[in-house]
C-alpha cells in the first residue's frame, strides 16, 4: 500500500528540457505538502523553460544546475545527490536524456548523476509524437527498461506543438502516485 506520509524520504527530482517542465512544479509541491523532502536538479535547457527558483521557493532547498558549481556545498554534488536519494526521478525525460542515459553519457550534472545512481531511476518521458516514435529513441527506451529503470507515461493527447498522440508526460497526480507506490516497497535511508 502506498504510504500516505513521506515524512522521512528523501526525493531527487532531475528536471529535463521538456515544456511539461512547468507541470513538475505541481508533482514537487505534492510531494512537499506529503512531507517528502525533495531535492531539484535543472539541466541547462530546462531552466529555460521554469525558473530554479521556482523549485527553490517550493522545496525550500539550493537548486543543482552546474557540475562545477562550489557553492552550495563542498561535496562532490553528482555523488551525493544520489547517495541521500531515496528515489530518483526524471520529469520530465527529453529524448535527449533518454540517449544519454542508454549510452552511458555524463557531461552534465543531470546525466552524470543519473550515471552514479544505484538502481532503478523513474522516469516520466515527454516529447513530440514523432520524437517518441522515432526508432532511436524506441531502442533507447527498451535498453532503459531492460536496465530496470520505470517508465510513468508518456500519455496520449494534445501536444504543445500541435501535434495529437503518444508523447504527453503523465499528470502530475499519476507521477506522484507512481513514486508512491515504488516508495511503499523502500525503507527510508535515512531509518536504516
Ligand atoms: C520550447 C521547447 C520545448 C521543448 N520540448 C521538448 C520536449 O517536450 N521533449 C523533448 O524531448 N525535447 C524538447 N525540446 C528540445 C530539448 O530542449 C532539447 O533536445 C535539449 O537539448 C534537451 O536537453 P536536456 O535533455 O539536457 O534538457 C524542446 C525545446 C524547446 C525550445
Amino acid at each position: 500500500m502506498a504510504p500516505e506520509n513521506l515524512d522521512k524520504y528523501e526525493l531527487l527530482i532531475c528536471v529535463t528540457g521538456g515544456i511539461a517542465a512547468y507541470k513538475v512544479g505541481t508533482v514537487v509541491s505534492s510531494l512537499v505538502q506529503k512531507k517528502a523532502a525533495v531535492t531539484v536538479a535543472m539541466t541547462d535547457s530546462a531552466t529555460r523553460l521554469i525558473g530554479p527558483p521556482t523549485f527553490r521557493a517550493l522545496t525550500g532547498r539550493a537548486v543543482h544546475t552546474d557540475l562545477w558549481a562550489q557553492e552550495i556545498s563542498a561535496d562532490v554534488e553528482h555523488i551525493s545527490l544520489t547517495d541521500r536519494a531515496d528515489l530518483v526521478v526524471v520529469a520530465p525525460a527529453t529524448a535527449n536524456i533518454l540517449a544519454k542515459m542508454a549510452a552511458g553519457i555524463a557531461d552534465d550534472l543531470v546525466c552524470t548523476t543519473l550515471l552514479a545512481v544505484e538502481g532503478p531511476v523513474l522516469l516520466a518521458p515527454a516529447m513530440n509524437v514523432r520524437m517518441w516514435s522515432n526508432p532511436a529513441t524506441v531502442h533507447n527506451v527498451e535498453i532503459l527498461k531492460q536496465r530496470g529503470h520505470i517508465l510513468v507515461g508518456p500519455e496520449s493527447g494534445w501536444q504543445a506543438c500541435g501535434h495529437v498522440g503518444i508523447g504527453r508526460m503523465a499528470e502530475p497526480q499519476t507521477i506522484v502516485r507512481a513514486i508512491e507506490e515504488i516508495l511503499a516497497q523502500r525503507k527510508p535511508k535515512a531509518s536504516t
